[in-house]
């Protein structure tokens, strides 16, 4: 049986018990900030359990995606190493809600996996938690299995938690002995294989979970409303040994991705075992990040993001092991789809997204990858040749590990390659591992919150960041409504007030703050649009502009405000208006961007994707990926698909609906932010449909215009388009046309020409430029021979001493130089005037600096023109301020050189 026919098995069986078949929830858990993946099956019914929800049928069971990468679920460090560690695996489960209890459960796990799987009985040990007297004696009731198979184990083994807090219980799980060639543990000195020892040969293949507590933030358990079973069964586990092979990246649903690996390495999965663990890596971490991806998560650097991001560039690190090079991770995530899309269709239906951010990602890394790894072997060599090295290595028991074993590296060594390098933590730690190497956590941690310290500190240095901590706090229950995209004005009551992050009563005039009140008509800054500006006015005449609105808490709208009149203060009833006409130009913005969206995925695929945007009342910015520039006929062709879609006067449609039938509909959802089980959608015809919150116009036809105003890069494969629209455009097209119309008047010719006519125009002026050089060049041929003429003879050499017009004082310099070569050997002065200013030059060939000085001529001339200078034997230069004494002192420099 293969790993899709284990899958379809399993699901047939409890249908066959009544259960009711459901999809698996995205691995992005929603709704649920407590937790950063789905880890388990029971993830999407953690509310049920909790007595919050309401269960969709009493039985339920399906196959869930599951990610084991943080919190208190991390098999991280495993994967790879050993075989059946999994970042992403598949987890069968069945459930009962408040239904049947432990003695069902039981039975019918025994039923499938013995019965209906034919596992052989004698191979399979049952656990049960140390107290849990009624679940042993129900496995040696109604199960055949050996009484000596069944096993207590404490809480660490036998009492499951989903995270810190939330539903928990005792459990029984069932382990598979899969003979001592299994044993992946020979190496540990008096190991001894069974089960819960962390050896390959005793495998866990199902938890069943009863569950029965809640565990609050303070860690005390609350015994539930209901009793429930919650199980959950590694596919890839449980398929390996029904396929009889060897390990879980044996089985169908892995081994094709090593292939994939194989195939691009040119190497073979089985030949050292330290390019096996790359393999395995490979294989694993292609499904997790292909799946995160389609699941809406993008890399970055922090939460989710940063998660995705380690995965890439651990995986990038992995290939090298492998000898691969730049971007091939999205090759095998391309197999990954080709293995798994069958169950999840929404891998394949964001192929194209998928496999670009990958690439994209890699492409990045690759940088600087090499330059890290350099980095990081020569300060392993440097710790490697300390002192500390043969005492660890002996520590470590020795001979095989390198002679680094043992060292820690320092922390900020870490965060340099994390800092400059992008090395994340746990991928040092993996290359260091190998090496028994460890890394100073601590250390890190502490160049990382200084380096964070360090940021805060330039931010608030720049005042951009205010703190709203206790007003969010003060604020928070007592509610704060946005009343609606569509109003501008609202009566309301202020709630809470802040100045500098301290609560306060009331501002004065012209004191700055911050404010909440019940109800508001502005739009708190989300989404990429910006927030409302107005005014809020109390009867008393009192009266704050509103500088801007943000939103620092989902459920919290915030007014920046400045007093202009009166007080303002807390309980007061005011009124709020926002500029309306202001708000309205953002919200053509806004309609216009979702448009231009659709129609860059039209002209460049649908793997264009939104990596972020601005919208305000003057034009909109959005950027999305791309490899390189968008051609200009692209973007006109862009911009004519908007217009028709504006001229088409769609409706736009906002709805609420559940997050699951929205995608389904085909919105477009931005990843990283976050959604709630109901979201926003906003459709305009069938054009475009996205989850959005913000503020959008009635038709699409109100947008009247857009034009594109710019195209450009802001990062590797990240581009930015900025455009206007409505009034902003036709002004822009007006002011264009004005432009125009005034060239055509100055050129006396009709618009359409003007064109043609600047062309000639520039071809004429490069003719006449080039006649005038020829010109300037004859002439300049001329006065060097007429000035060579006036040479006198001295003594030894020759002089010219000569007042030069229309010559720039720049130009003295190479004129000097010309007359130095006519008269081989003797003095040049001259002088130039250019309206009061008067340039003076005196030199002296090589040959005669002994007799003459220029330096010491030229310190004799300026007094005579009021001027400063000087200069060395050979060369000197001085301006003046006094043109009437030109003639004394070209007399003067004459007498001097006499
Ligand atoms: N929720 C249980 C587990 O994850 C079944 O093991």
């Amino acid at each position: 049986m293969k790993g899709a026919e284990v899958r379809k098995s399993f699901l047939d069986f409890f249908a066959s018990k009544n259960h009711l078949i459901v999809p698996s929830a995205p691995i992005v858990p929603i709704g649920d900030p407590t937790l950063m993946f789905t880890n388990a099956g029971m993830v999407q019914f953690k509310d049920v359990f909790l007595g919050l929800a309401e269960a969709p049928a009493p039985r339920v069971a399906d196959s869930q995606k599951c990610l084991r990468i943080s919190g208190k679920h991390n098999d991280l460090e495993d994967v790879g190493r050993d075989t059946y560690h999994h970042t992403l695996f598949e987890m069968l489960g069945n459930w009962s809600f408040g239904d049947y209890y432990k003695h069902e459960a039981i039975e019918w796990a025994w039923e499938l996996l013995t019965g209906v799987w034919g596992l052989p009985k004698d191979k399979l040990y049952a656990t049960v938690y140390r107290t849990d007297d009624e679940a042993e004696t129900l496995w040696k009731k109604i199960t055949d299995i050996a009484p000596e198979r069944v096993r207590r184990f404490d809480e660490k083994d036998n009492f499951w938690e989903m995270g810190d807090t939330g539903p928990c219980g005792p459990c029984s799980e069932i382990h598979i002995d899969r003979g001592p060639a299994a044993c992946d543990m020979r190496h540990v000195r008096g190991h001894v294989c069974d089960v819960n020892v962390g050896c390959a040969r005793f495998m866990e293949l199902w938890n069943l979970v009863f569950i029965q507590y809640s565990r609050d933030e303070r860690g005390r358990l609350h015994e539930l409303p209901a009793k429930h079973v919650d199980t959950g069964m590694g596919l890839e586990r449980v398929a390996s040994v029904l396929e009889k092979v060897e390990t879980n990246y044996d089985g169908s649903l892995l081994r094709s991705l090593i292939s994939a690996a194989e195939r691009l390495s040119g190497g073979r999965y089985g030949a050292d075992a330290d390019k096996d663990i790359s393999y395995r890596v490979l294989a694993d971490h292609s499904r997790a990040v292909s799946f995160m991806i389609c699941d809406g998560i993008e890399p970055g650097n922090e939460g989710r993001g940063y998660v995705l991001r380690r995965l890439l560039r651990r995986a990038a690190r992995h290939g090298k092991n492998l000898g691969l090079g730049d971007a091939f991770l999205y090759k095998i995530c391309d197999a990954v789809i080709e293995t798994m899309g069958d169950a999840y269709a929404e891998l394949g239906a964001q192929r194209e997204k998928l496999l670009s951010v990958v690439r994209d990602e890699e492409e990045r890394f690759s940088v600087t990858l090499d330059r890290g790894l350099v980095h990081l072997e020569s300060e392993v060599a440097r710790f490697s040749t300390t002192g500390d090295a043969g005492e660890a290595g002996d520590k470590q028991g020795g001979a095989a590990i390198a002679p680094a074993a043992g060292i820690k590296l320092p922390g900020d060594v870490a965060f340099r390659l994390y800092d400059t390098y992008g090395f994340p933590l746990d991928m040092t730690e993996d290359i260091l591992r190998s090496r028994g190497m460890t890394v100073d956590r601590e250390g890190f941690e502490a160049a990382l919150e200084e380096q964070r310290e360090r940021a805060r500190g330039a931010q608030s240095a720049r005042g951009g960041q205010r703190d709203y901590t206790l007003l969010v706090a003060a604020a928070r229950g007592r509610g704060v409504e946005f009343v609606g995209p569509f109003a501008t004005a609202e009566r309301s009551q202020i709630t809470a007030l802040s100045s500098g992050g301290q609560l306060l009563d009331g501002l004065a005039e012209g004191q700055e703050g911050e404010l909440t009140t019940a109800l508001t008509p502005f739009y708190g800054e989300s989404g990429g649009q910006v927030g409302d500006t107005g005014v809020i006015e109390a009867s008393d005449g009192s009266r704050a502009v509103v500088l801007d609105t943000q939103k620092p808490a989902p459920d919290i709208i915030v007014h920046v405000v400045r007093v202009e009149r009166g007080r303002i203060q807390v309980g007061q009833q005011v009124e709020l208006r926002i500029d309306a006409d202001r708000r309205q130009a953002i919200r053509l913005n806004h309609s216009a961007t979702h448009l231009l969206h659709a129609a860059l995925r039209h002209h460049l695929g649908s793997s264009v994707h939104q990596h972020g945007s601005l919208v305000d009342a003057g034009r909109l910015r959005f950027d999305f990926n791309n490899s390189g520039p968008v051609a200009d006929e692209m973007l006109a062709d862009v911009e004519t698909e908007v217009n028709g879609a504006i001229r088409a006067n769609l409706e736009v449609s906002v709805t609420e609906t559940p997050y699951d039938d929205a995608i389904v509909a085909g919105a477009m959802a931005f990843f990283g932010d976050k959604y709630g089980d109901i979201v926003r959608v906003v459709k305009m015809g069938d054009y475009s449909i996205e989850l959005c919150g913000g503020t959008h116009v009635a038709r699409t036809g109100d947008i009247g215009l857009l034009r594109i105003t710019s195209e450009s890069g802001v990062a590797a494969g990240v581009r930015r388009m900025e455009a206007t629209t409505g009034g902003a455009a036709l002004a822009l097209v007006q002011r264009r046309d004005d432009i125009l119309h005034e060239i055509a008047l100055l050129l006396r010719i009709r618009e359409e020409d003007a064109v043609g006519r600047i062309e000639k125009l520039l071809a004429e002026q490069r003719e006449l430029e080039k006649k005038l050089l020829r010109a300037a060049q004859g002439q300049s041929r001329d006065r060097v021979s007429e000035l060579g003429a006036t040479a006198r003879t001295l003594r030894s050499g020759k002089a010219i001493v000569a007042r030069v017009e229309g010559v720039e004082p720049k130009d003295l310099r190479s004129l000097s130089d010309r007359l130095r070569e006519i008269i081989g050997s003797g003095v040049v002065v001259l002088v130039a005037q250019d309206d009061s200013a008067v340039s003076v030059l005196v030199a002296v060939t090589a040959d005669l600096t002994s007799a003459y000085s220029a330096g010491d001529i030229i310190r004799h001339l300026t007094p005579l023109i009021d001027g400063r200078g000087g200069g060395k034997a050979d060369f000197a230069q001085a301006g003046g301020k006094n043109p009437a004494g030109i003639a004394a002192l070209l007399e003067k420099a004459n007498e001097i050189i006499r």
